[in-house]
C-alpha cells in the first residue's frame, strides 16, 4: 500500500531567553509536596486526626473559595451561558459519589474534528484549591472574549478545550491532600519503573476515571494545577534508580520549551531564583512514582506538565483576582501553543483517499504521536528552531522521511503568529 501525506507546518516567533538552564541543586522541600513514597497506615491515621483537627480550625481558610456545590453551580451556569460554544460533562464519580465535571470549549463541542484536545486538571491534591478557582475564571473568560479577543478565538475555533477543575472534590472538602481514602492521586497512577501501585483493584475511583476518560479521548497535551511552589515542572518525575537526578524523557526539548512558555507568559515565575527560567525537570526537583504527568506521556500520547502556580498552598480568596492576573497569559499561551507550534497533518491512503490512522515519527526523537481515529490527523508539539524529519507509518508500511524547519524569527510583537510552511495546500505523495 502507498501512502501520501499533508502536512501543514506552523511557526512559532515568540523567542524565549534561558529556557536550557537545568538550575542548581536545592536541598528544602516545599513542605508536604510530593513526597515519593506513599505513606504507612500509621502514619496515615496519625495525618488524618491531625487534619480533622485542622479542617475545624481552618475553615476560614475556605471562606470566599466555592464549595463543591458552588463549583457545581458555577459548571452548569457555564453551560446555560456559553452553550454555543461548550458542552459539560462527567468523567465518573469520587469515592463520595461527588462528579468530576468537565467543561469542554469548541466552535463545535463534543463533535470530532481534525482539531488537537487539550485538557486542564484542577485539585489533583485537595488542599490546592488555586487551579479550581483559575480554571473556571479562564473558561469564563474565554466565553465572554472570544468575539473580540484573537487567543481567545484561536483557541475556540481551533483546539478542543477540556476543563476539569477538580479531579478531588472529597480532598477538598476534607481540606487536606489526599481523596476520601486519604490516597494521594498524584501517586495512583501505574508506574514506569515501580510497579507497585499496578493492581487495577486497588486504583482510585477519580484516578481510573482520569484513565478510562483518555482511553476514550485522545489528547495533545495538557497540564495539571497545584500548589505550594511557582515552578513549570516536566517528565520524567522519576528515576530507574530512585535517585535524585535530571531524568530526560526522549521529548526534553520540547517539554522545556512547553514550560517556558507557562513561565514566560507568568507574572514572574522565570524570575524564580530556585528554579532558572522558572522551569524544572521532576525527577531533578525530587522523583516521584505513580503520578499522572509521566502516564499521560508514556500511555495517553499526551505531553502533560505540572504546574505549581503558587507559593501558598491555600491563599487568601482576596489574592485570586491577583492569581487570575497572574496565571492567565500562560493558560492562554500554553493551549494555544498547541496550534501555533509543532506539526501538524493527516495521513491518507494514496490509493483511496481515506484517512489512515496510522502515527508519526521524527528522527531521532523515540516516541510515537498516533493519528485520530476519525480524520488521521496528527498533532505533535516540537521544540522551535530545529530541522526535523518527520516520517509516516500505518501498519508496517513507512512513508518518505520529510525533513522540516520550525522556525523561529526576530519578529517580537510579544503575542505569537501563526504563519504556514511550505508544503501547504498540494498533498506531497510517495
Ligand atoms: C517521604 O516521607 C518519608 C516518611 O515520612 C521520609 O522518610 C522520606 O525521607 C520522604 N521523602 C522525601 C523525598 O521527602
Ligand atoms: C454563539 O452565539 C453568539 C450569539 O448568538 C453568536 O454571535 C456566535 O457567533 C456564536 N458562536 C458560535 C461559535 O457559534
Ligand atoms: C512573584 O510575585 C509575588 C507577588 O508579588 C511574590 O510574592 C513572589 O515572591 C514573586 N516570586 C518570584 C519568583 O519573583
Ligand atoms: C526516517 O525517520 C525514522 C524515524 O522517524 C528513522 O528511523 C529512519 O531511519 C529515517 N530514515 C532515513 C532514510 O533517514
Ligand atoms: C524506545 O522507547 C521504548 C519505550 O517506549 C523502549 O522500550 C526502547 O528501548 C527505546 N528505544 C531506544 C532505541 O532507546
Ligand atoms: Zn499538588
Amino acid at each position: 500500500m502507498k501512502l501520501f501525506f499533508f502536512f501543514s507546518l506552523l511557526v512559532f516567533f515568540l523567542y524565549f531567553s534561558s529556557s536550557t538552564a537545568r538550575g542548581p541543586l536545592h536541598s528544602s522541600l516545599p513542605s508536604g509536596i510530593r513526597n515519593g513514597s506513599r505513606i504507612s497506615f500509621s502514619d496515615s491515621v496519625r495525618r488524618q486526626l491531625f487534619q480533622d483537627k485542622q479542617s475545624k480550625l481552618s475553615d476560614d481558610r475556605a471562606k470566599g473559595y466555592m464549595t463543591n456545590s458552588d463549583l457545581e453551580k458555577a459548571v452548569k451556569e457555564f453551560g446555560r451561558r456559553c452553550s454555543n460554544i461548550s458542552r459539560i460533562y462527567s468523567i465518573g464519580k469520587s469515592v463520595h459519589g461527588v462528579p468530576l465535571w468537565v467543561i469542554e470549549i469548541s466552535d463545535m463541542p463534543g463533535e470530532e474534528e481534525p482539531e488537537p484536545a487539550f485538557k486542564f486538571v484542577g485539585n489533583v491534591h485537595g488542599d490546592e484549591p488555586v487551579g479550581r478557582e483559575l480554571l473556571l475564571h479562564l473558561a469564563n473568560w474565554i466565553c465572554d472574549n472570544y468575539m473580540k479577543d484573537s487567543l481567545a478565538r484561536l483557541i475556540v475555533e481551533n483546539i478542543h478545550l477540556h476543563i476539569l477543575p477538580s479531579m478531588n472534590p472529597d480532598g477538598y472538602f476534607l481540606r487536606r491532600r489526599g481523596n476520601a481514602n486519604n490516597i494521594d492521586l498524584n501517586r495512583d497512577f501505574p508506574d514506569q519503573f515501580f510497579p507497585v501501585n499496578n493492581d487495577i483493584n486497588a486504583r482510585q475511583p477519580e484516578t481510573r476515571a482520569v484513565m478510562n476518560w483518555l482511553r476514550e479521548m485522545q489528547f495533545a497535551a495538557s497540564a495539571s494545577l497545584h500548589g505550594g511552589a511557582l515552578v513549570a515542572n516536566y517528565p520524567w518525575d522519576g528515576t530507574e534508580d530512585k535517585r535524585r537526578n535530571y531524568y530526560a524523557c526522549p521529548d526534553d526539548d520540547t517539554f522545556r520549551f512547553m514550560a517556558s512558555i507557562y513561565s514566560h507568559s507568568h507574572h514572574n515565575m522565570s524570575l524564580s531564583k530556585e528554579f532558572p527560567g522558572g522551569i524544572t525537570n521532576g525527577a531533578f526537583w525530587y522523583p516521584i512514582y505513580g503520578g499522572m504527568q509521566d502516564w499521560n506521556y508514556i500511555h495517553a500520547g499526551c505531553f502533560e506538565l505540572t504546574l505549581e502556580i503558587s507559593d501558598n498552598k491555600w491563599p487568601n480568596a482576596n489574592e485570586l483576582p491577583t492569581l487570575w492576573e497572574y496565571n492567565k497569559m500562560s493558560l492562554l499561551n500554553l493551549a494555544a501553543s498547541l496550534v501555533k507550534t509543532g506539526i501538524h497533518g493527516r495521513i491518507f491512503s494514496s490509493d483511496s483517499g481515506m484517512p489512515l490512522p496510522g502515527s508519526v515519527t521524527i528522527k531521532g526523537i523515540n516516541y510515537t504521536v498516533k493519528a485520530g481515529k476519525g480524520f488521521a490527523d496528527y498533532h505533535r508539539l516540537l521544540a522551535p528552531g530545529e530541522r526535523y524529519e518527520v516520517c509516516g507509518h500505518y501498519a508496517w508500511v513507512q512513508t518518505k522521511n520529510h525533513t522540516y524547519l520550525t522556525g523561529r524569527s526576530s519578529h517580537d510583537s510579544g503575542l505569537y503568529s501563526r504563519s504556514r510552511g511550505h508544503n501547504q495546500g498540494e498533498p506531497a505523495k510517495y
